[in-house]
């Protein structure tokens, strides 16, 4: 019987994707056993943007997170997302951070690290794939999948044989936006096959478009060997299939699912209320549970839409929506097709709503989007307008090697930088990340200290 391997989402991109990544670690504990139960081949639980959320919105050590969840899902692999030489921040690090960021994941409790560059330049994930596979880590290397002019199979064929060669354990296809197709997906994998590639395959997708269920089932008949999916009250819209639908299907077609649907349908049962409780306070909207085919035409990923709606919302300015998203792929052509996916999707949608309400274009160019056409962020995958570049780099070149290698090294400063508050390695790298936020967090983690122990104090 063939098997095929699910990946959970719930706690990491299911999270992300429909409320924002805020869902406190209180509320998925008690289902963390369960979870741990049911099956899976791993747990989609940190990275991405649970990382600055758990600091920035939730008061929590996302370091202590990943522990306590290692702490109770002792048989399930634990996985994470990482932006490669971006770490979880929007900016290059040096390799020495690179590297101790892989490290402590995984000391501290993740398995597989799926490893992205939002370009596909490669060199941009190197060190961490590397640092990963020396850590005793899977590194599982990316295609970010994207559609326009210049993407097509041969050059992901091509990004899969170099993926190969640099000996990763796995490769994802990751569709960030939900706009792969079924035939894509079959295409590709099928190509990605017959190209020779050995290396076990994942598919990630979203359900933003409706293709999302339809196309994990092609890619799973093309032979890919492992999905992504949410499970069911945390699934669509924005989010991934849903896992139960999944598996019933696949497990009716004759293949191994590894799944108990049982065990599937009691953590359903324990996450029904949190989803209720976010829809509640406003955070989980009909709108990002709905399919919007628009999105085929936009490309714009589940977070981005969010993203880009709470942002307009806080500057009044929601009903210029539909400019903005027109505006979306304009602004992706100037600078050369990147794929949308973080950073680049954030940097792409801000500057678009830029142009929009400012009413003239790249009257402001952001300061990511300017460091995007220096080099700072990798090559382009096609060509940056050429008066867009003028603007930005007057006569200055933009730089053609590897970014990181003009960094100095940054965790002796950064260890230095949190000694007030702390001598982890763990803390600086948060502090590394995520500067300002990192220090209102330690202050106030050294505050409740205090008073615990006054309060100790008092009572004896
Ligand atoms: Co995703």
């Amino acid at each position: 019987m063939k098997k095929v391997l699910f990946t959970e989402t719930v706690l990491r991109d299911a999270n992300q994707s429909l409320i924002a990544t805020r869902m406190p670690f209180s509320d998925f504990e008690p289902v963390l056993a369960e979870l741990d139960k049911a099956g899976y081949y791993s747990l989609e639980c940190w990275g991405g943007a649970t990382f600055d959320s758990c600091l920035r919105f939730l008061n929590e050590d996302p370091w202590e997170r990943l522990r306590k969840i290692r702490s109770v899902a002792k048989n399930t692999k634990l996985q994470m997302l990482l932006r490669g030489q971006n770490l979880l921040g929007y900016h290059h690090y040096p390799d020495d951070v690179v590297r101790a960021f892989v490290r402590k994941s995984v000391e501290n409790g993740i398995d597989i690290i799926r490893i992205f560059d939002a370009l596909n330049d490669l060199r941009n994930i190197e060190v961490a794939v590397d640092e990963t596979r020396k850590a005793g880590g899977h590194a599982q290397g990316t295609i970010v999948y994207t559609i326009s002019p210049i993407h097509n199979l041969e050059a992901y064929v091509k990004l899969g044989k170099q993926l190969e060669e640099m000996q990763v354990d796995s490769i994802c296809i990751k569709d960030m936006a939900g706009i792969m197709s079924p035939k894509e997906a079959y295409d590709l994998i099928t190509a990605l096959k017959q190209a020779g590639i050995t290396t076990p395959l994942v598919l990630h997708t979203h359900c933003t478009t409706g293709l999302g269920a339809m196309t994990c089932l092609k890619a799973v008949e093309a032979g890919v060997d492992c999905i992504d999916t949410a499970i069911s009250c945390l699934s669509g819209g924005t989010s991934q299939p849903p896992t139960e639908t999944m598996e019933y299907t696949l497990r009716q077609m004759g293949y191994d699912t590894g799944l108990d649907a049982k065990q599937l349908k009691k953590i359903n049962d324990m996450m029904k209320p949190v989803k209720d409780s976010f829809v509640e306070n406003g955070s989980l909207t009909p709108k990002i549970l709905a399919t919007e085919t628009d999105a085929l035409t936009y490309q714009v990923p589940g977070g981005m839409l969010s993203n880009l709606m709470s942002q307009l919302k806080q500057q009044n300015a929601l009903n210029r929506l539909e400019e903005v998203l027109t505006e979306v792929p304009n602004v992706r052509k100037d600078l050369g097709y990147p794929p949308l996916v973080t950073p680049m999707s954030q940097m792409v949608g801000v500057q678009a709503a830029t142009n929009v309400l400012l009413g003239e274009r790249y009257k402001s160019i952001g300061k990511e989007v300017q460091a995007y056409i220096r080099g700072e962020y990798g090559t382009a995958p096609g060509h940056v307008d050429d008066a867009l570049a003028k603007k930005v780099l007057g006569d200055e070149q933009p730089i053609t090697g590897r970014y990181a290698d003009t960094l100095k090294p940054g965790m002796d400063e950064a260890m230095a930088n949190v000694a007030k508050w702390s001598d982890t390695v763990e803390d600086a790298l948060s502090y590394a990340l995520f500067p300002p936020v990192a220090e209102k967090f330690f202050t106030a983690r050294e505050e409740k200290a205090r008073n615990t122990v006054t309060y100790s104090i008092r009572k004896a």
